[in-house]
């Protein structure tokens, strides 16, 4: 994708949409994944476009409500919930790193693993398909 966005922009009406139903979304599946997993296997969430993590006026982005799903689940998930985000444009990573870093404090109890890359989606999910042994067909995997 190419656009002509900065490193940040104004968070439209669809986007908000689409992160409330990706709350919801991830808040109803990540426990029914997690209980599919045996140890020590553990989930993968892969956000592919994460984008910077924030918008103009601070709203959260795609990885903050995703980690925010898990942090403030209700329930405990029976194995951790590893987030692997990946980024084309250097200065959006930079900001999404900025942006996590100032969340440990939130996420500590659920001591996610976090992995950030820059980088096209097609060549990461080919490598952690076939190094990493994970397969979206064994329900390990969310994107
Ligand atoms: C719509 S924005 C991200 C929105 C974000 N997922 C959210 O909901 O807050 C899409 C992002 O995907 C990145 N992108 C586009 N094509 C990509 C690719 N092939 N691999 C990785 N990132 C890509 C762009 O740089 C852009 O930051």
């Amino acid at each position: 994708m190419s656009d002509t966005l900065g490193t940040i922009w104004p968070c439209l009406p669809h986007t908000q949409a689409k992160h409330r139903i990706l709350e919801r979304y991830l808040k109803a599946w990540m426990p029914i994944v997690a209980s599919f997993v045996k140890k020590p296997q553990r989930v993968l969430f892969v956000d592919g476009f994460a984008g910077p993590g924030q918008y103009e006026r601070g709203e959260p982005g795609s990885p903050v409500v995703a980690l925010r799903a898990a942090a403030q689940h209700s329930r405990t998930f029976p194995v951790p919930i590893d987030f692997l985000f990946i980024e084309k444009d250097p200065e959006r990573l930079a900001h999404l790193i900025r942006v996590l870093d100032g969340m440990k404090a939130e996420l500590a109890w659920i001591q996610p693993a976090f992995l950030y890359k820059v980088g096209i989606i097609k060549k990461h999910c080919s490598s952690i398909c076939c190094n990493e042994q994970v397969t979206i067909s064994q329900n390990k995997i969310i994107i």
